[in-house]
């Protein structure tokens, strides 16, 4: 897709991080925009940032949700009459844990979101993208995608999901209207751990926050401009930051060692 203006794309997970300055970015290219959250203030916090030349709706939407999945998708044809973009975009994840220390309802949560959600998205827009003369899917997994991360099972099982389902839907739709986009990034300064569902207290919400953001590589703008430009050269996946490639690249050369280098850097960690 060479252009964004005049396309509307939906963006799920919109109020806050990569989904928030995807937006503007479209915004500011001329997109028209669908923008779901679970969260409405993060919603409109997001709804302040754009210049609102073009048409933006906001949908309230739990993308683990099916039927208020179906429902967003109607509403966004309702409000904009079709779709050209769709990013799957939304994603929890837990702080991390040691996998025997999850309870399963938290774990299961996390699937909920990340690999449900992408399903659910897939499934609803995929029909009203199928008729548009071009259009694009973009699903955003993450390094734990390719890796499956010390203390962040639940969030590699999902992330892992979303490749799969992405890279079968690249070849079934080959010779389609539809392209599809998978990203993996390494860390983004983004709210991903004050967000994370297993924080119940405020200090170490802030804390683990901070932790967080002081060792991400790179801000969510800069990860939307990247994304965003993959989309134009027409690409099929993107690996966003050093630290992502690094340790990609570390567990194809060290298939056999990586568990143990893993292991030694990660497990000194803060674990709850
Ligand atoms: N930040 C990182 O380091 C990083 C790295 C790799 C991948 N990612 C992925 O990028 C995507 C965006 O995350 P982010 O870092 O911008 O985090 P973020 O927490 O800043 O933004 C995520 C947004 O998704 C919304 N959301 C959460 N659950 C939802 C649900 N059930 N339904 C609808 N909306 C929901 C939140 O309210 C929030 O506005 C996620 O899929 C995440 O897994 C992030």
């Amino acid at each position: 897709m060479k252009s964004f203006e005049d396309k509307v794309a939906v963006i799920t997970g919109a109020g806050s991080g990569i989904g928030q300055s995807l937006a503007v970015q479209l915004d500011q290219d001329g997109s028209h925009l669908a923008l779901g959250d679970i969260n409405t203030d993060h919603l409109e916090e997001t709804r302040q940032l754009l210049t609102l030349g073009t048409k933006v709706s906001c949908h309230n939407v739990d993308v683990s949700n099916p039927s208020r999945m179906s429902q967003f998708a109607s509403d966004v044809i309702a409000a904009h009459g079709h779709v050209d973009i769709l990013i799957n975009n939304a994603g929890i994840t837990l702080t991390p844990t040691l996998f025997e220390d999850i309870p399963a309802q938290q774990f299961k949560k996390v699937i909920d979101v990340n690999m449900w959600g992408v399903y659910y998205g897939t499934r609803e827009f995929l029909p009203y993208l199928r008729r548009r003369p071009e259009a694009v899917i973009i699903n955003i997994s993450s390094l734990a995608g390719l890796v499956g991360l010390f203390g962040y099972s639940p969030y590699a099982m999902s992330k892992f999901a979303v490749r799969g389902l992405t890279e079968s839907l690249q070849s079934e739709l080959v010779g389609t209207n539809v392209s599809i986009l998978i990203v993996q990034p390494g860390g983004v300064k983004t709210n991903l751990i004050k967000n994370a569902p297993d924080l119940t207290d405020a200090q170490a919400r802030e804390d683990s926050h901070q932790e967080f953001t002081r060792a991400a590589g790179i801000t969510p703008e800069k990860a939307a401009e990247k994304i965003l430009k993959a989309v134009k050269k027409n690409r099929r996946s993107l690996i966003i930051g050093t630290d992502a490639k690094v340790v990609n690249a570390i567990r194809d050369l060290f298939p056999n060692s990586f568990p143990r280098i893993l292991h030694s850097a990660f497990s000194r960690m803060t674990f709850k």
